[in-house]
């Protein structure tokens, strides 16, 4: 693979600033958050008279612990614009993340929110590896979703070429990479599998393609997953992350030197480690729920945000922002069987390493008797299907689970093409349970 390290000079000032300057804009940018987010929206305010506290109790970065968390429920509670510090009317954009009961919750963004957001995505790309002039292939979903949107404005901002295809139509995405040639692809990490068994499919050699770095967020995925990647397609895979409630994608990259967990974008973000059930901040280096805290956002002011990504917050390295270790999973996806937790990315480590298996899997939760159970349905390569060598591989993916995760397993290997294919945010866990 090519060194696509970026030059020292072209990164923004701050990306490689001191800690103390660092430190020193964010204890400003959060003064401001703080009395903005008080002054303009009723929720913020009623939230910190609730509490007890007043933006003015806020003289240094620990104090930000004295004011109440934000969760998912206040903006369904608020739905649709009940959260916003600005006139609707300031608001250029509105996004929304997709909800299991309909209603999406939504975001809203001020012409300098897009702005910065798109900056904030120019320097997640450069970050990875890409440059001005480079060909582009956005195959995240464009509309409610902030993916498509969110790196087509970045990879703009950059000086890129940007093919906006989108998700979904497989077969047309190998025809375009093949025609258009692009350096970058953004996509999710599950439907760059799908793509991949479309070159297959095809008798295309993925190794022989133009890409040199793929762009893989939005959902968890593994560093086994990506040697797979690496090696499928001779390119660099670098991980980035967001959310919709605190801009969409860009809040966190990976860099290509080093691939060692995501930079956040400290300058316009607080990371915060909390304790999931006591709520108490944790020190750096401790595993925990990810808050966040924005520091420049307008038209939606977040304070202490808990995400429900668990991670944990190491120090700086090719940048001076501090970074968060690739998220294991969820508290929301974590599965609860006999006691052990046990999360999908456990589950995709030791599908990577059977030989036999594609990448492709999801995870059934069904009851037997009074006790909760997991079927994994996994998939054979083609060179691994008849149902001799499936039973081999089963009997291989139960030991692995349960001798490194500790649970017993049903496993189901499904024929080549067997198991269902994602076209953006993979479902890996499928509920069967019955409802109580
Ligand atoms: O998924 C924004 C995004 C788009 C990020 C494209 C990266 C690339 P939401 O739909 O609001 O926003 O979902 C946010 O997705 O809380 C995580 O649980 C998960 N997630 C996002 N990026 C990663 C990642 C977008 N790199 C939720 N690793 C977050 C693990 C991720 N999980």
């Amino acid at each position: 693979m090519i060194d696509l390290t970026p030059d020292r000079d072209s990164l923004d000032p701050i990306e490689i600033a001191s800690r103390d300057e660092i430190a020193a804009l964010q204890q400003k940018r959060l003064a401001w958050t703080l009395d903005h987010a008080y002054r303009n929206s009723p929720f913020f305010r009623q939230q910190f008279d609730r509490n007890g506290v007043h933006p003015d109790d806020f003289k240094t970065l620990g104090d930000l612990a004295k004011f109440p968390f934000t969760v998912k429920q206040d903006l369904r509670d608020t739905y649709p614009f009940g959260m916003f510090a600005t006139p609707r009317e300031e608001l250029v954009r509105i996004h929304g993340s997709s909800g299991t009961t309909g209603k999406p919750t939504v975001v809203g963004y001020t012409a300098n929110d897009i702005s910065n957001w798109a900056d904030l995505v120019a320097r997640s790309i450069r970050a990875a590896g890409g440059r001005k002039g480079d060909i582009l292939h956005n195959a995240y979903g464009y509309g409610l979703f902030t993916g498509g949107l969110g790196a087509h404005y970045g990879a703009e901002k950059l000086g890129c070429t940007v093919v906006p295809i989108s998700g979904g139509m497989t077969e047309r995405q190998v025809t375009l990479i093949e025609d258009f040639r692009p350096d970058v692809i953004t996509v999710t990490p599950s439907y760059m599998l799908s793509i991949l068994d479309e070159y297959r499919r095809l008798g295309l050699d993925p190794r022989q393609s133009s890409l040199k770095v793929g762009i893989f967020g939005a959902e968890p995925w593994t560093n086994a997953m990506r040697a797979e990647i690496e090696e499928a397609f001779d390119m660099h895979a670098v991980d980035i992350y967001g959310l919709s409630e605190i801009m969409g994608p860009g809040v966190a990259q990976e860099c290509v030197e080093t691939k060692d967990g995501l930079h956040v974008w400290e300058d316009h973000f607080y990371p915060e480690i909390i304790d999931p059930v006591s709520e108490e901040v944790l020190p750096d280096g401790e595993t925990g729920e990810l808050v966040f805290t924005t520091l420049t956002k307008e038209g939606l002011p977040m304070v202490r945000y808990r995400t429900r990504d668990l991670t944990r917050i190491l120090p700086g390295t090719a940048r001076s922002m501090r970074r968060i270790e690739k998220i294991t999973g969820r508290s929301d996806d974590m599965i609860i069987l006999r006691g052990v937790n046990v999360f999908p990315t456990q589950v995709e480590e030791q599908i990577l390493k059977c030989e036999g298996l594609t990448a492709h899997f999801q995870i059934e939760l069904i009851r037997e008797g009074r006790m909760d159970a997991m079927i994994i349905h996994a998939e054979a390569t083609p060179a691994r299907s008849s149902s001799e060598a499936r039973d081999a591989s089963a009997k291989e993916l139960a030991h692995h689970v349960k001798s490194t995760i500790g649970v017993s397993s049903k496993v189901q290997i499904h024929e080549p093409h067997g198991v269902a294919r994602s076209q953006g945010k993979a479902q890996r866990v499928v509920d069967n349970r019955p409802k109580e």
